[in-house]
């Protein structure tokens, strides 16, 4: 017995909504506000590359692009980055793509900061020419966050935010980057996962495109996004329960009780992909933490090209990013890859996490119910 599906938008079959392309998102928005104008084109060329990232992503197994980078010898990289991790075939190659995207289709951006490289590049070097070191805008992006989740065809994400340079700061090495998030011109995410889905924030407000494979182009799916004031899920990894504060203990004590201020118990949905994770909360509402631990007291986000950047997604849709001592987008960071607690979601979520630390945050000592 055969059955048929009609999916093309007939009368008797799924009526295909006619939605805008992000190309034509873009020339709107760049039109309406001229100080993005000039990123344009680099917003255009990022979205390329979360397309081709998408691709890698799908054809890794078939490809044979699992496994650790080699050298153009054939042997394995030398050492491990910055984070201490050997980089993945995986990283290298969507590290390429972000390289491209950001310094390659424009002269917009002077320089860049990426997960994969130890300190930041100059577009010039990039891209082997000098015109490119003119801009007056810097990138941070992680390329591949997530990525130990694709062997078991999990999950994955890019990250990335875009800052102008600072007056009076000449662009070269590591200053121009050490800004505070709120600085932040611009910065989006690309989730790899049932579907391929960008979301960008270009000053005020949140939109999301859903990438139609059969199209080929990114789709306004998500028309201003607003994340609940308050939301059921909590996004953390309990594994690490007892290396956590005692306030974030008592905090996930309460959502398990039902005695937060979400008003019933909630619910723990945690992928490792914080890209996956935190668009979870973004479209349903709650909270994501990755706690400060005893043995990392700094937890294990990056501040410049994952927290930031996150941060200020969840607040231009409604939410909330805090390192549970304050705003996220207030913290000016030192050095490129430096780490911070982070916690982001529904503003209500939030706000109470940064209450039980404010409250509950003097005291060493592990309470009787929550060790
Ligand atoms: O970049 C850090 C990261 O890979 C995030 O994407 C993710 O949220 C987190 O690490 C997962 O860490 P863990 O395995 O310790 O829970």
């Amino acid at each position: 017995m055969s059955t048929n599906f009609n999916l093309g938008g007939g009368s008797k079959g799924f009526r295909k909504k006619k939605l805008k392309p992000f190309v034509r998102y873009l020339e709107v928005e760049c039109w309406k506000r001229a100080e993005l104008r000039e990123l344009e084109p680099v917003f255009q060329a990022v979205a390329e590359a979360c397309k081709q990232i998408s691709r890698i992503v799908q054809r890794a197994k078939t490809d044979d692009l699992y496994g650790d980078a080699l050298g153009a010898d054939g042997a394995p990289l030398d050492g491990t980055n910055i984070q201490g991790e050997v980089q993945q075939k995986l990283d290298v190659i969507c590290n390429t793509y972000m390289l491209r995207a950001f310094c390659g289709c424009s002269k917009a951006i002077h320089s860049v900061a990426s997960e994969e490289e130890d300190e930041p590049r100059c577009c010039a070097d990039i891209m082997s020419d000098s015109a490119f070191a003119v801009g007056d805008y810097v990138a941070v992006f992680d390329p591949l966050d997530g990525s130990k989740n694709i062997e078991a065809s999990l999950p994955v994400g890019s990250i990335f935010g875009v800052y102008r340079a600072q007056p009076g700061v000449p662009i070269d090495g590591a200053k121009s980057f050490l800004q505070t998030g709120g600085n932040l011109v611009a910065a989006g995410y690309c989730l790899f996962s049932a579907t391929t889905v960008l979301v960008i924030t270009l000053g005020s407000g949140v939109d999301g495109f859903t990438l139609d494979p059969d199209v080929g182009q990114f789709l306004h799916t998500h028309e201003d996004i607003r994340i609940p004031a308050s939301g059921p899920i909590y996004s953390f990894n309990e594994a690490n329960f007892r290396d956590f504060e005692d306030p974030v203990k008592r905090y996930l004590a309460a959502l398990k009780e039902g005695s937060s201020s979400v008003g019933m118990r909630s619910n723990a949905r945690y992928v490792g992909a914080l890209v996956a994770d935190v668009h979870n909360i973004l479209i349903n509402g709650g909270i994501y933490g990755y706690p400060a631990t005893f043995s990392n007291p700094s937890g294990k986000l990056r501040l410049l090209y994952e927290s930031a950047p996150i941060a200020m997604i969840m607040e231009n849709a409604g939410g909330a990013g805090s390192t549970g001592k304050g705003r996220i987008l207030d913290v000016k960071p030192t050095e490129i890859h430096e780490r911070v607690p982070t916690y982001l979601g529904s503003v209500e979520n939030v706000f109470e996490l940064d209450q039980f630390m404010s409250y509950y945050g003097d005291g060493d000592e592990e309470s009787e119910e929550t060790s």
